[in-house]
């Protein structure tokens, strides 16, 4: 992997991980960005896969802005942990809107748990999500990391005899439950909207490396028994969860971290709900169906 950058504006881009993974410095993104800060960041995040820039001091209105360089902002579904009145913003804590420790079995906190899971957001939807970033608003002082893998880097080191047999498989995604079919979350217009098909393979349009595209919302293969495609998804995901294309984000006060939904899985660590506080502010990016766009950079999205 490459050696830091510095960018003619100032940026500096320093690997974090020996496949993936880099930390930003030397831009404050609550401003407007300049198209030429935004295209090392661009094109930082297409190498890297997830960034992390330090000291973002950001409020939602800032956030959503910077967000929306990538491209148009995806509108959360209703469910238990957003009282059912979802936006651009999804909230990740265990207070409530008073700042109270939320209780352990208080549906939002139950909710929220899957995110335990390792997942890519969105990928139960039709146009699946191009990036994530979340804002570390309120961080406890243990636990409470966001882990990630490549799952770029594990489809490179994955036996190349075995791709040829997994290239054209597809894979349907659903917003129930891991583990589950059904999910009383969810009602049943977001449940028939919310399954969904794609590629087991995808490209990244920019360099055309490809990785695995699965996850917990991943329950079956077109075409194949269900015990099979259960097998082949929980293998695929214990190839990509291994040490090497690990990289666990211990989070700081006005961290922002990026990832790239099309090629890392994520997912959240426990922390102690009952003593600590965490509140973290989640933008995210759509992306598109066929991945043609985003061979470029993107267009600043209006307000
Ligand atoms: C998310 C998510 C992980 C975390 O915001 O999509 O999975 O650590 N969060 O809160
Ligand atoms: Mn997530």
């Amino acid at each position: 992997m490459s050696a830091v950058l510095k960018s003619a504006t100032g940026i500096t881009v320093k690997p974090l991980h020996p496949l993936f993974v880099a930390e930003v410095t030397g831009v404050d993104l609550t401003v407007p960005v300049s198209r030429d800060d935004f295209r090392v960041i661009w094109d930082a995040f297409n190498q890297y896969e997830v960034l992390v820039v330090r000291d973002q001091k950001f409020e939602d209105d800032t956030q959503i802005a910077f967000s929306r360089n990538f491209g148009p902002l995806e509108t959360m579904e209703a469910h238990p942990a957003n009282n059912f009145k979802p936006g651009h913003i999804a909230v990740m804590t265990n207070l409530d809107a008073q700042g109270n420790l939320l209780p352990l079995d208080d549906p939002g906190m139950l909710h929220r748990l899957r995110n335990e899971h390792w997942h890519t957001d969105s990928s139960f939807k039709a146009i699946p999500s191009l990036c994530s970033m979340l804002s570390g608003r309120i961080v406890p002082p243990v636990g409470g990391n966001t882990d990630f893998v490549s799952a770029r880097a594990a489809y490179a080191a994955f036996p190349d005899a075995r791709k040829p047999a997994l290239e054209g498989l597809v894979a349907v995604h659903r917003v129930a439950k891991p583990g589950e079919e059904d999910d009383p979350a969810y009602n049943e217009e977001q449940k028939k909207r919310l399954t969904v098909t794609h590629p087991l393979i995808r490209t990244n349009p920019v360099n055309g490396r490809k990785n695995f595209y699965a996850g917990a919302h991943a329950q079956a293969i077109v075409g194949m028994p269900r015990e099979e495609a259960r097998a082949l998804i929980a293998e695929i995901t214990a190839f990509c969860t291994q040490p090497q294309f690990f990289y666990s984000h211990p989070w700081r006060l006005h961290d922002l971290v990026i990832w790239d939904n099309r090629s890392v899985l994520h997912r959240a660590t426990t922390f102690d709900k009952t003593k600590y506080r965490r509140k973290m502010h989640r933008t995210t990016v759509a992306g598109e169906a066929q991945e043609s766009h985003f061979a470029t950079m993107p267009q600043p999205q209006a307000a």
